[in-house]
């Protein structure tokens, strides 16, 4: 079944106070980058969440109105506002799920990788933040080059002595999402039922989406598989360039993130049953970082899938060995981005 729908998850016993209560919403997000084309919407999906007691946004700039609005909104969670540097420590402590969107997005005619100058830097300052207030908490990035950005992010956990690579999460979620709507249209199947694992990184190629593994189970002839293939590695382009300048994908991927905060929510919670697909460091292959399936729990990934891997189609096959060197190559250029700077 697909996760992370928005639906309450059902009461458990646990879940009532002393005096008989309703207890749900406890949890505590931060979103870094708040005021942004995702911030924005990612906020909202989550105020709207049961599960969410307090919601910390922060930004370099116009953070403030975007708080005070949303708190308008009858939800659990108490929003509060954080801007600049001097606040950043304030809005981590204490916090269960850190998402980080901050950065610049894609332009026509720019990669992913071309985006790596600016939110390299980034990612390195507010990742160097969450280790020093928030250690334990989930760290979900979606800031691109993700295939650069989480290998960078673990870098600067290590240094600081807390890394823990089952609370560390490259957000690919909208690749699932993209895979999952495409091949609903194209086989005129029922939306809610669809799930096609999508596994190697998060940028053109290394993107692949395992159309074999399609529930429910559907047959593509080769051109089908071709044409989905490509249209699911360049969805992100699609909409770069329908938006002519104005940035990326936002509102698709504040509902993939906020499907993500509710399943590690969800998983925090107890729930035993909670799978996504994401990049992070992995045994699956001979790279160090792998997006794939996993089982979510309450310390963060409890099980990579490795039977996933078994039984692909020859088509897949080829395309796992031909992502690789691109994948590897931009790991490497993370690693690298931290280990030498002074
Ligand atoms: P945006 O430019 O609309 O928003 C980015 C926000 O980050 C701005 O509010 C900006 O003030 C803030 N920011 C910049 N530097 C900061 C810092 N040092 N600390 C805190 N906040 C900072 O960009 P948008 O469209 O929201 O995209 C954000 C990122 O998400 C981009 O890197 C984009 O490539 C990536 N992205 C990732 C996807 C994925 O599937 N993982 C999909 C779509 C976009």
């Amino acid at each position: 079944a697909l996760r992370g729908s928005f639906a309450p998850k059902a009461e458990k016993p646990n879940q009532m106070s002393h005096y008989g209560l309703r207890v749900q919403a406890s949890y505590k997000v931060a979103i870094l980058g708040a005021a942004g084309g995702i911030g924005q919407p990612l906020a909202l999906l989550i105020k709207m969440s049961p599960l969410v007691s307090a919601l910390n946004l922060y930004d370099i700039a116009n953070v403030k109105g975007v708080a005070a609005d949303l708190s308008h909104c009858n939800t659990p969670s108490q929003v509060l506002d954080f801007t600049g540097a001097l606040e950043l420590g304030n809005c981590l402590k204490g916090v269960d799920v850190v998402v980080i969107p901050a950065g610049v997005p894609r332009m026509p005619d720019m990669t992913r990788d071309d985006l790596f100058n600016i939110n390299a830097n980034i990612v390195k300052t507010l990742v160097e933040a969450v280790a020093d207030n928030c250690p334990d908490a989930f760290i979900h990035i979606i800031s691109n080059p993700v295939n650069s950005t989480v290998p960078i992010a673990a870098e600067v956990l290590k240094q600081k002595g807390v890394y823990d690579p089952k609370k560390l999460f490259g957000v690919t979620t909208l690749d699932v999402v993209r895979a999952n709507t495409f091949v609903a249209q194209k086989k005129n199947l029922k939306l809610i039922d669809v799930d096609v694992p999508v596994i190697g990184g998060h940028a053109g190629i290394t993107i692949l989406p395992l159309l074999s593994k399609t529930k429910p189970s559907v047959s593509f002839t080769d051109e089908e598989i071709e044409e989905l293939t490509v249209r699911i590695q360049n969805a992100g382009t699609e909409v770069v360039e329908a938006k002519a300048g104005a940035g990326s994908a936002t509102l698709s991927m504040a509902y993939a993130a906020a499907r993500f905060v509710e399943s590690s929510l969800r998983a925090l919670d107890g729930d035993g049953d909670v799978y996504e697909c994401s990049y992070a460091q992995s045994d699956m292959t001979d790279l160090p970082f792998f997006a794939s399936r996993i089982k979510l729990g309450i310390k963060g990934i409890e099980a990579q899938i490795p039977s996933d891997l078994q039984g692909l189609s020859e088509y897949e096959e080829k395309a796992l060995e031909a992502l690789k060197p691109e994948l590897k190559a931009s790991i490497e250029k993370g690693i690298a981005f931290v280990q030498k700077q002074p």
